[in-house]
């Protein structure tokens, strides 16, 4: 018969994988405590940090991070709830081992030792706001995690999702910049729910499955900068005037229409986490060292005449190796194009006189 020692020795294992030894929850009244249980992760992987995780975005995109095979530690990092997201998400029994941080005198020990950070952190749109009306509270926000970044992290891989982009790019890019850590691969926007929202409405016009359905969408995120290559659709096809009229303004204010839809209670959250997560999945596959890993992402680019631009990426080892081209636009493109880069210069000025002021 196994000794009392060894039956707690048994049930230490068998809690290791679901109570994350920082978390420090402990019940006075049982033999084990939680704090000395051994997290084990199921298998090698990479470390991923989501910094906003108890959020709208950061808990859908959480659990997602949680079922990725290719995660070994997920940290959950936010200014509130973080623990009770953190117990929540531990209970999964897929291989990433969860931990929570809370608040900023946690953020370093969040980020210490990190592959990839995800940036969903900040405040969501209310029906009649524009992206860069979230300017004055996530721009405040995004310095702050990324000065974290620079100090304990800085060869990570930044996947940014706080709103405005075409500004939180250009503030996170200054900030590294400052605290010599810069590399401009490594520091990518996320602009995939809008790729994620073309593939779904051309299919739609098209009637096929949208996971057949390819759109390249280049320039930022928001508005007219969000620009759909209709022209390079894969598979191959056309679209009438109306057809690309339509489509072009349903991708561009995809958003709004779910802000609207919401009516107060926020933005899109569960599509902007599946969006991350594809995009999340893409870095740590050319973490990996996959070939052929292309993905659109609003990057520093030399593409157009504007430091920052979304186009397709090749993705690797050291995050977005190769930027691409944007290739033959037909003249509604051309068009489009001039009205992307006349309002993406001002977001992007906004954002780097943020941190240069
Ligand atoms: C969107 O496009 C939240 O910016 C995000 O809906």
């Amino acid at each position: 018969m196994a000794s009392s020692v060894e039956v707690n020795q048994r049930i230490a294992r068998l809690s290791a994988h679901l109570y994350p030894s920082n978390l420090q929850m402990e019940d006075s009244s049982s033999a084990v405590r939680r704090a000395d249980c051994r997290a084990k992760g199921g298998a090698p992987g990479f470390k991923v940090a989501i910094l906003g995780a108890a959020g709208g975005i950061g808990q859908p995109l959480a659990m997602l991070m949680k079922m990725n095979p290719l995660v070994s530690v997920l940290h959950l990092y936010d200014v509130v709830n973080a623990p009770g997201v953190t117990a929540d998400i531990s209970h999964m029994d897929t291989g990433a081992v969860v931990r929570g941080f809370l608040g900023q005198a946690q953020l370093d020990n969040a980020l210490t030792g990190i592959d990839l950070v995800i940036i969903p952190a900040g405040v969501p749109r209310k029906p009649g706001m524009t992206r860069d009306d979230l300017f004055k509270i996530n721009a405040g926000i995004v310095r702050t995690l990324c000065e974290g970044i620079a100090r304990c992290c800085p060869r990570a891989i930044v996947n940014l999702i706080s709103n405005p982009v075409n500004s939180t790019v250009p503030i996170a890019a200054e900030v590294f910049k400052k605290a010599g850590t810069y590399d401009p691969k490594r520091l990518l926007g996320v602009t995939m729910l809008d790729v994620v929202r073309a593939n779904t409405f051309v299919a739609e016009v098209l009637g096929l499955d949208p996971r057949e359905v390819d759109v390249p969408v280049v320039g930022g995120h928001s508005g007219v900068t969000i620009l759909p290559l209709l022209s390079q659709v894969k598979p191959p096809c056309s679209f009438t005037r109306e057809e690309t009229e339509y489509l072009t303004d349903r991708i561009q204010n995809g958003g709004t229409e779910v802000v609207e839809a919401k009516a107060g209670a926020g933005s899109a959250t569960l599509s902007m986490a599946y969006a991350a997560v594809k995009f999340a999945d893409a870095c740590l596959r050319g973490l990996r060292g996959d070939a052929g890993v292309v993905e659109c992402s609003f990057v520093a680019s030399q593409v157009t005449e504007l430091p920052f631009f979304a186009t397709k990426v090749r993705l690797g080892r050291n995050g977005a190796e190769e930027v691409y081209q944007l290739g033959p636009l037909n003249e509604y493109e051309r068009v489009g194009l001039e009205k992307a880069k006349k309002e993406l210069a001002g977001s992007i000025e906004k954002g780097v006189s943020f941190i240069r002021k």
